[in-house]
């Protein structure tokens, strides 16, 4: 998968890439991620790319021109399969989105900041809109560094263990249960004994009970709209 990140801000975005499994996964090759400094695309002497809102208002607002320029340019070089803009107005970030974006060979992305982005780069440009939660960051590139974490965890050999991303918490609907290693006791806090026990059809049911009770007590919202998709 490649990934193209437009930002004014590039080195918030560095290292989360350059670190643990978004690190090895550049390493080795299972994803090429690209920074492109929206200020390089501005045409304007002061490499200005955000201007005043048209009928007044506090804030400014980030120019349909440089982002244009960019995203053709990228868009002459090969077919992307999305162009995200993140945005607290967006579609909300969820596991089956992230799963779904994983698929893709192809994506730009795209950071806001000021009050946002001249609504023609979103009607004309932009292909999803996505949010990470319902609070407002000072810019995107928290969110895309969210997403980008998200997705490329997802695509194939990135994990170690193929099978660790498919238990992770939120891929069956429920909540993760919880987890232990050695020492068994420690200051007399004990592990629970059945996954010790070796007896691995217990130890799965188990688990199973768990990640049930673990849900139902944290997010039950999430057992209903299992029942709600049904
Ligand atoms: N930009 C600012 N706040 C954001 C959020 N919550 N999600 C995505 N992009 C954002």
């Amino acid at each position: 998968m490649r990934i193209d990140i437009i930002t004014l801000f590039p080195e918030l975005l560095q290292s989360p890439f350059e670190v643990s499994i978004i690190k090895r996964a550049r390493e080795n090759k299972s994803v090429d991620i690209h920074f492109h400094q929206l200020r390089d695309y501005s045409t304007n002497n002061y490499k200005q790319v955000d201007d005043y809102p048209y009928g007044g208002g506090a804030g400014m607002v980030l120019k349909v021109e440089p982002i244009e320029k960019c995203i053709s340019q990228l868009q002459s070089q090969r077919a992307y399969d999305a162009v995200i803009y993140m945005t607290p107005d967006g579609e909300q970030l969820t596991q089956p989105l992230a799963n779904s974006l994983s698929l893709f060979t192809n994506i730009i992305v795209l950071c806001g900041h000021y009050k946002g982005v001249d609504q023609r780069v979103r009607d004309h440009l932009i292909t999803h809109e996505i949010s990470i939660g319902d609070f407002v960051l000072s810019g995107g590139e928290m969110a895309a560094a969210v997403l980008c974490d998200a997705i490329v965890r997802l695509i194939p050999g990135v994990l170690g263990d193929e099978s660790s991303a498919l238990t992770d918490s939120f891929q069956d609907g429920l909540l993760a249960p919880p987890i232990y290693t050695r020492p068994e006791s420690y200051k007399g806090w004990k592990v629970p004994e059945i996954l010790t026990s070796g007896n691995t059809p217990k130890i799965e049911a188990w688990r199973e009970a768990m990640a049930l009770k673990h849900t139902q007590t944290r997010r039950p919202d999430l057992l209903d709209e299992n029942s709600a998709s049904e």
